[in-house]
């Protein structure tokens, strides 16, 4: 059943390709446009909209901080993404017009579950973003737009967590397009860009040799960093997470500008730090300061790996080593970058003797608060 592959998350990793594309199937119709009839709430409402609340946990909590830059973007509406378990506490501030968005694959996790009761008793609509057909999270929503990923069953996610993302930036788009805004051409553009994101995950799934050769040399590693900043921020916080759960190794994500406000301390010789870049076309200020922050932690001894869009070669002369991935839309960039880290994560955990799909004290799906 592990088709041929040692480990489940092997397996799973293997299937992204086609978990990106059976989740965009049958939702962007002949004309280039998005047609999500299956989430329904009406139009009239979704123009209502004034605020955006994402709830959940652990990887699908950082698919809804990218959420967040491409909901914002092309909606203009606020969004604020928020870890389930810390939700209702705080006494949000929601009412009929606030979209609640709760993502979680197995849609079990009680800490969402209770986030999305306490958002519905104040009034606000609530999708859910789901990859288990009739699982409480969807059936106590409003509306549920299931990620297409298959069963998932390392306890380490993976492709949900790519789904998770798709799904997000179709809800995004969707906004988008009901609500028209300025970006309506940039939507059609992304649109297709989607499309062919499964052929690229596909290519750097191609090319992950290198990257497991990197991982195995780490193995007797204490600590390894992870620097992202815009949408790479939350990709830097994925990749620390997949590490510390599989390799059982201290990792911590920080946004790159945070750099110089603490944690560059850290920075000792040797010490393997992974750089998120983002795209240097577009946000080309973005760029510029990543390098400038690759080039402060190398100066400190750091031993840089770049992962990077292909062709970006003012990061080249900085990089120790170099794991590039295929140029995509700014803000699709996680789709590709986060492969290489899931990647990262299970040659260390293999190599470092770890039970990859059952990480010790880990359980699949948290059905307690
Ligand atoms: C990490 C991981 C967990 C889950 C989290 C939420 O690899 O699997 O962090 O993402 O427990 O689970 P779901 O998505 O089922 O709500």
């Amino acid at each position: 059943e592990k088709g041929g592959y040692d480990y489940f998350m092997l397996k799973e990793i293997a299937e992204q390709p086609k978990a990106v594309a059976d989740t965009l199937l049958g939702r962007i119709d002949a004309s280039g446009r998005l047609s999500l009839d299956e989430v329904r709430i009406p139009a009239s409402v979704l123009r209502e909209v004034d605020k955006v609340v994402i709830v959940a946990c652990g990887t699908a909590y950082h698919a809804g901080l990218i959420a967040k830059y491409a909901i914002e973007h092309w909606t203009r509406i606020p969004c604020e993404t928020e870890l389930a378990s810390e939700f209702r506490y705080r006494d949000p501030i929601l009412d009929q017009r606030t979209l609640v968005i709760a993502i979680s694959q197995s849609g079990e996790t009680m800490d969402t579950l209770m986030a999305l009761r306490h958002a519905r008793e104040q009034g606000a609509k609530v999708l859910a973003i789901c990859n288990t057909n009739g699982s409480t999270i969807p059936r106590e929503s409003d509306a549920v737009l299931y990620t297409h990923a298959g069963p998932e069953v390392a306890v380490a996610s993976t492709k949900a967590f790519l789904t998770q993302l798709v799904a997000c930036y179709l809800v995004a788009l969707y906004l988008g397009q009901v609500r028209g805004t300025k970006w309506g051409d940039e939507i059609l553009s992304v649109i297709r860009d989607l499309s062919e994101i499964a052929g690229e995950v596909e290519e750097v799934l191609e090319t992950m040799e290198p990257v497991r050769e990197l991982a195995r040399s780490l193995a007797d590693k204490n600590t390894v960093l992870f620097l992202g900043r815009h949408v790479g921020y939350p990709v830097a916080l994925e990749g620390a997470l997949k590490l510390k759960e599989l390799a059982y190794m201290h990792a911590e994500g920080f946004a790159a500008g945070e750099l110089k406000h603490g944690p560059i301390a850290l920075i000792e010789k040797d010490v393997p730090v992974v750089v998120v870049v983002p795209s240097p076309r577009g946000r080309s200020v973005l760029h510029d300061k990543i390098v400038s922050n690759i080039q402060e932690i190398r100066a400190r001894g750091a031993r840089t790996i770049v992962i990077a869009e292909r062709g970006d070669t003012a990061v080249h002369p900085y990089a120790d080593h170099l794991i590039e991935v295929p140029a995509t839309p700014v803000l699709l960039q996680p789709l590709v970058a986060t492969v290489p880290l899931q990647v990262f994560a299970c040659e260390l955990a293999t190599a470092r003797g770890n039970e990859v799909d059952q990480p010790r004290n880990l359980a699949k799906s948290v059905t307690v608060e």
